[in-house]
């Protein structure tokens, strides 16, 4: 065979249901080899030549058989079949030569992999049909002199660690050690090779693998389909000559399906504090590197060191990538264009992938030559112990190696009849001599518990009958079905089968959802009912037999479980109708809102994994609106996770990327804590924590047209929050000044080019910012606010502490020596951003303060609580008082509006006619009115500032009973003043406007 580089082929799968509901278009197109992909936004197209482009997006149809077949009179369409055709005969007919062969399926989750290797139902994929094209094979040989042998093993790697399938029982919690021999390589120490004779063992081998696969991704949490699955299957072909020699022909055929890609780079550039990456994504991400660095090598790059060593994964396809094999990759595809970022760097990977080369070689050499050479390393090993003098763990090392080549020296010696038979044994051993069929024929009498994954070849594995009688589930070892997971207790369900009809109880505080509600009480369960335990173990109900359709149970897959569960958390979603003619904006909604429903199980194991191991720390995952939030609405939505720490609490806003950082982190941590570890105690890596920073509370924007008009600026701003809520009203203004620094009055409006080569001075300030949300929430809390003019160094205020109206006393005065055309520009299309930042105290100052609190003044219940009363009182006068503001600043908008159609006027040097005059007059009426109403409102909140400064007397100024009476009847006659001023100048203001609009329409 010439050339041995890397077989590359992708393939592109249909709609799914989601997909579907976006009323997603096919971004996908196919032309011989060649695959092109276009991007939604723009259009633009990149094309891929590839060994194998295979179309399964349409063009095909299902038979009797639920088989999926080209459509009849097209072509287009490729089946399993011809997959197998094309790249499992080659990988047989390599096997069957004596070489090693490899395939692995790369993409993101739900692209396809396992359809492709493991396939679905009558529609077999690779992998299945594979093995039974070798037993067909196998059993047309007639030649007694050769002796052809299979054994399969197959393994999972999750969090680097390797878990034998094949074994029941518990394995031992750090995994399979990986070790090296100068022969094989790499190889997993202790890993079950079992012996098989036919495909029907293999079948259920494979059964038993995926059953023993999905109780370890419920019981670790795992909802995202996160672990790597790689079966080997071993084919030994035993050859004796003439002479009564034997030769051995072997080849080593590994089948791996990989974890998602999607999860390759949550490590990636997410700014955290903690950078080490976690353990989930390092043979996803080592992977990558690997392959980048074979391609380089490839590419005729010298001194390129592949990192083979640094993950699981990479050491046990050290001969698949690069080495001794004949190696195939599938790259599997989405077609939507909701996918579109994950889908081009999938095609990337691939078209990496397919420069590497390899050096196959055949795998043959005299049996005797083996015994000989085990034999032989057997002296040497003894030699090196039998010297001594070495370190402990070497000789403990020796002694490990002279165990296992003593192992397979014995294993060589019986004969395969004899393996087969040992293996058959095992296999009785290890299912209690219970029929299989025997088991199955149970959940086709009575209702049960099938349980949901959200990788779907995982779903529907495990069914826990409910016999007539009590069923319980639970941690428990008492419980008839032992279920682990995060937020399951000890005994967490009791389910009871009268024979027709089945009820579940929660035990007390156990989480349990169904159908999306949470369960308070004994409830019947009704046929199809959807069933949450605790944070992420989630099954459907399988009512009785005479309940039962076919095929009815398909509906209710993992996005069906979680789009119900966020419906009930009050995310509406359009579950079935698809969507038409969808525009770009709303395939940006859809895939932001997709992202939001993905977080969602994510998030509530990170409250869970947060409870059980008693950080007091709170995730809830929230859409940025940039309308809201941005006056210009720079950037898109995004979600943004917000985490609050509940005993302090301290808020922080992470990114996506972030938390699904540290969610791995955590998942660790939960891992290790499960395994009885003792947990690292210091903050410096602890993924719950964070120092404390600055919040970004909102933003305004001023346009700074006006100025270059020489027109000052004062306005009111109203800033939102990430939820969309109003945090604060900000008044900002800006002033030119002349060469003293002095104001310059109204009379100065000038044209902008007269400004040209002048000298030109403004001043900013930010005089008051009131309702300030985020302190009124928490008087612990305090704002800040800053901006950057011309891009100079950022302009920052002080800190206001526990404020909700607060004066930041913030000026800043711009000299701008002489005026360019530049300086023109800048301010007719620059806007100023002025931000709202929020502070919180250090924790560690926070217990000094809190402290120092307590052994403060001594003061009376009863007048602190009066106290507390005024402070509300004075705070809703002061949201009476914003909202009069708000009036206030529309009427100013309108004002301004008329401003600007003056200004207009007179650049067009039209001649100032009646009309214009009467606008004049009016303007001047309603700056009147609104100048009068600004002055009453000034006093009202002098008279504010003095209530607030009484009760500072009376909270903090002595012990003395008699002085906070005495502040406190003061308060409450000047809240009376403040209550009959406001009703009078809103009055006022009301006659001034109605006036003017009479005037107006005169
Ligand atoms: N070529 C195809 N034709 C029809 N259906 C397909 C095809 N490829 C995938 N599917 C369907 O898409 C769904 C997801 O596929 P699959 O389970 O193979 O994804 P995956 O890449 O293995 O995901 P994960 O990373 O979660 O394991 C399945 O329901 C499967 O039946
Ligand atoms: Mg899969």
């Amino acid at each position: 065979m010439p050339g041995d580089s890397v077989k590359v082929a992708v393939r592109v799968r249909p709609f799914n249901q989601r997909e579907k509901n976006a009323g997603s278009s096919c971004i996908i197109s196919m032309s011989g080899d060649s695959t092109t992909i276009k991007n939604p936004e723009n259009g633009s197209t990149k094309m891929f030549a590839f060994d194998y482009s295979y179309w399964s997006h349409d063009s095909f149809q299902e038979n009797g058989e639920g088989v999926f077949t080209p459509r009849s009179g097209s072509t287009k369409y490729t089946d399993q079949r011809r997959v197998f055709q094309d790249l499992g005969q080659g990988v047989l007919d390599n096997a069957w030569q004596g070489y090693n062969a490899a395939l692995f399926a790369y993409g993101q989750t739900g692209s396809g992999k396992s359809y492709s290797m493991i396939g679905y139902g009558p529609n077999k994929g690779i992998v299945p049909i594979t093995c039974e094209e070798l037993f067909k094979a196998i059993e047309t040989n007639k030649d007694s002199q050769k002796q052809l042998q299979v054994s399969f093993s197959m393994l999972e790697i999750y969090n680097e660690k390797v878990k034998d399938l094949l074994v029941k029982s518990k394995q031992a919690t750090e995994g399979l050690k990986i070790r090296q021999n100068p022969q094989a390589g790499f190889y997993v120490d202790g890993l079950r090779n079992v012996p098989v004779r036919n495909y029907k063992e293999i079948e259920k081998l494979m059964e038993q693998g995926t059953v023993n696969r999905t109780t370890a991704s419920t019981n670790m949490n795992a909802t995202s389909s996160r672990s790597h699955m790689v079966i080997t299957i071993r084919f030994n072909q035993v050859i004796r000559n003439a002479g009564g020699e034997s030769n051995t022909r072997s080849s080593d055929i590994n089948l791996v399906d990989l974890a998602g890609s999607e999860r390759a780079d949550s490590t990636g550039a997410t700014g955290d504090r903690l950078k080490e990456g976690s353990a989930i994504n390092q043979s996803l991400s080592t992977l990558g590197n690997v392959i980048s660095a074979l391609a380089d090598i490839a590419g005729g790059k010298k001194n390129v060191l592949v990192p083979y060593r640094n993950s699981v994964l990479t050491k046990l396809l050290q001969t698949a990538l690069g080495g001794n094999s004949r190696t195939i990759m599938i790259a599997a595809l989405s077609p939507a264009d909701i996918n579109y970022d994950e889908t081009l760097s999938t095609l990337r990977y691939a078209d990496r992938a397919k420069k590497i080369q390899n050096k196959a070689v055949v795998n043959e050499s005299p049996t005797d030559r083996l015994i000989r050479e085990l034999k032989e390393e057997n002296a040497r090993l003894m030699a090196a112990l039998g010297k001594g003098g070495g370190k402990a763990d070497d000789s403990e090392e020796l002694q490990r190696l002279l165990r296992e080549n003593e192992r397979r020296m014995a294993d060589m010696d019986k004969t395969w009849e004899q393996k087969l038979e040992e293996a058959r044994r095992e296999w009785e051993r290890g299912h209690g001599g219970v029929d299989h069929e025997e088991e199955q024929a149970e959940w086709r009498r009575l209702p049960y518990f099938t349980n949901v994954n959200e990788d779907t070849q995982l779903s529907g594995v495990i069914k826990h009958c409910l016999r007539v009688g009590e069923t319980t589930f639970g941690k428990s070892s008492t419980a008839t079905y032992i279920i682990r997971g995060l937020g399951i207790q000890e005994q967490h369900a009791i389910i009871k089968n009268s024979g027709s009809k089945v009820t579940m109880e929660p035990v007390k505080g156990a989480k349990i959802y169904v159908n999306g509600i949470k369960l308070k009480a004994k409830q019947e369960l009704c046929h199809l009912s959807r069933i949450k335990f605790g944070s992420s173990c989630l099954f459907l109900y399988v009512g009785q037999v005479s309940e039962r359709k076919a095929n009815d149970e398909k509906e209710y897959d993992y996005d069906y479980f979680m789009a119900e569960l966020a419906e009930h958390r009050g995310v509406a979603i359009d579950l079935q109708t698809p969507k038409i003619n969808e525009s770009m904006e709303n395939l940006k909604s859809y895939v932001l809102f997709q992202e939001f429903m993905d977080l969602l199980p994510q998030i509530s194991e990170a409250n869970a994994i947060s409870l059980e191991l008693n950080k007091g720390v709170k995730f809830e995952a929230e859409i940025k609106t940039p309308a809201s939030h941005d006056a210009l609405q720079h950037g898109g939505k995004e979600v943004i996770i917000q985490v609050t720490n509940e005993k302090t609490k301290k808020v922080w806003i992470w990114s996506k990327e972030k938390f699904l950082h540290r969610k791995d982190l955590m998942e660790e941590l939960y891992c290790r804590y499960m395994d009885g570890e003792s947990l690292p105690m210091g903050r410096d890596t602890d993924p719950f924590w964070d120092p404390v920073e600055d919040i970004f509370l909102g933003s305004c924007h001023i346009m700074l047209q006006s100025l270059s008009y020489c027109v000052e600026i004062d306005e009111h701003f109203t800033l939102h929050n990430y939820h969309g809520k109003e945090e604060a009203v900000m008044r900002v203004k800006i002033f030119p000044l002349n060469d003293k620094g002095e104001y310059l009055g109204d009379e100065s409006i000038v044209e902008p080019r007269e400004l040209l080569g002048k000298p030109f001075n403004f001043e900013i300030s930010i005089p008051e910012c009131m309702g300030v949300r985020w302190c009124s929430e928490d008087r612990s809390r305090g704002v800040y606010c800053k901006f950057t003019i011309i891009s100079k160094e950022p302009v920052k205020s002080q800190t206001v502490w526990g404020k909700g109206y607060c004066d930041f006393g913030l000026k800043h005065r711009v000299r701008e020596k002489k005026v360019t055309q530049e300086f023109i520009n800048y301010l007719q299309t620059h806007s100023l951003v002025v931000e709202l930042w929020g502070s919180q105290v250090n924790e560690e100052d926070q217990i000094h303060q809190t402290f120092n609190g307590s052994n403060g003044h001594a003061q009376s219940d009863d007048v602190f609580s009066q106290l507390k009363n005024k402070d509300l009182e004075i705070e809703h006068l002061t949201k009476d008082l914003d909202a009069m503001k708000k009036d206030n600043f529309n009427l100013k908008k309108k004002l301004d509006k008329q401003q600007t159609q003056i200004d207009m006027k007179k650049q067009r040097r039209v001649d100032v006619s009646q009309a214009s005059t009467t606008d004049v007059g009016l303007d001047a009426d309603l700056a009147q009115a609104l100048r009068l109403f600004f002055k009453d409102v000034k006093t009202v909140q002098g008279q504010i500032s003095e209530i607030k400064e009484y009760a500072k007397m009376s909270q903090h100024g002595s012990s003395d009973n008699g002085n906070i009476k005495k502040a406190l009847g003061k308060q409450e006659q000047k809240l009376h003043e403040v209550e009959s001023k406001l009703s009078g100048c809103v009055d006022s203001l009301k006659e001034s406007v109605a006036n003017t609009l009479r005037k107006a329409k005169r």
